[in-house]
C-alpha cells in the first residue's frame, strides 16, 4: 500500500518559496497540498493563483487544490488551468457534489471529496464511486496549526472500510504528526498532508524528516 507524502504549502516559508521546494522536491515528498480559501466557507484566505503558479513552475511533481470555498464547481476550470492534478472540494458547499466529481472529470483531472469534521460517512458515501480521492479532515478546516480531532477517528474507520470497496486514495489532513502517520498508514490510509505538526518549522531538515518517515 502506498505512503503518499504531501506537504501544506500554506505552512511553507514564503519568504523564500523556490529554495523551500527545491528542499521539498529534494527530499522526495510525493505530492503538493495547496489549500485555497475564500474568507467565507472558512474564515480565513490562504494560497493564490500567484503562489499556484510559482509552484508550479519549480516542480514536476503532482499538484492539488484544496478548495474550502463556496460555490467550487465555479472555480474547477480556474485551478485546472493553474495546473491542479487533483482538485479537492467539500460536497457540503454544494447542492450537486456528483455534478462537481463529472466537471473535474471532464477536464481530465483527478476529482478529490474532502470530509469535514462535521460531514458524516453516510452524507457521501454515494460519491465513493467516482471519487479518485478522499480526504478526510482531522483538523476543523480553515488553519494549519490546529489540534487534532480524535472525534473523527471512527468515520475515518468507515472509509478505510469502504477503500476495499472503491478505488479512492484515502488520505488526511490537519494535525498529521508522525506517531498518527505511522499508526494510520498500518490501518489502510495512503496519503498524508505535512504541515507543522510533521514537517514545516522544526529543526530537522525536511530530508532528514521525509527518510525518517519513509524508514518508519
Ligand atoms: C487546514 C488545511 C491543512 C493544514 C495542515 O484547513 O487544510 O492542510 O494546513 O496544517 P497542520 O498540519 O498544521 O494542521
Ligand atoms: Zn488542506
Amino acid at each position: 500500500m502506498s505512503l503518499i507524502l504531501s506537504p501544506s504549502m500554506m505552512c511553507a516559508d514564503f519568504s523564500n518559496l523556490k529554495l523551500e521546494v527545491e528542499k521539498l522536491n529534494n527530499a522526495g515528498v510525493d505530492m503538493y497540498h495547496m489549500d485555497v480559501m475564500d474568507g467565507r466557507y472558512v474564515p480565513n484566505f490562504a494560497l493564490g493563483p500567484e503562489d499556484y503558479q510559482t509552484i508550479r513552475s519549480l516542480t514536476k511533481k503532482p499538484m492539488d487544490a484544496h478548495l474550502m470555498i463556496e460555490n467550487p464547481r465555479a472555480y474547477i476550470k480556474f485551478f485546472s488551468d493553474l495546473g491542479a492534478d487533483i482538485i479537492y472540494f467539500c460536497p457540503d458547499a454544494e447542492k450537486q457534489p456528483a455534478r462537481t466529481i463529472d466537471d473535474i472529470h471532464a477536464l481530465g483531472k483527478k476529482a478529490g471529496i474532502a470530509v469535514n469534521t462535521g460531514t458524516s460517512f453516510t452524507t457521501v458515501q454515494e460519491l465513493l464511486p467516482n471519487a479518485d480521492y478522499v480526504l478526510v479532515m482531522t483538523v476543523h478546516p480553515g488553519f494549519a496549526g490546529q489540534p487534532f480531532q480524535a472525534f473523527v477517528m471512527p468515520k475515518l474507520d468507515q472509509f478505510i472500510a469502504a477503500k476495499e470497496k472503491y478505488e479512492f486514495v484515502l488520505g488526511i489532513d490537519g494535525a498529521v504528526s508522525r506517531e498518527k502517520i505511522n499508526q494510520l498508514h498500518r490501518k489502510g490510509v495512503d496519503n498524508f498532508i505535512l504541515g507543522t505538526s510533521a514537517l514545516f518549522n522544526k529543526s530537522v531538515s525536511y530530508q532528514e524528516t521525509i527518510a525518517q518517515i519513509r524508514k518508519e
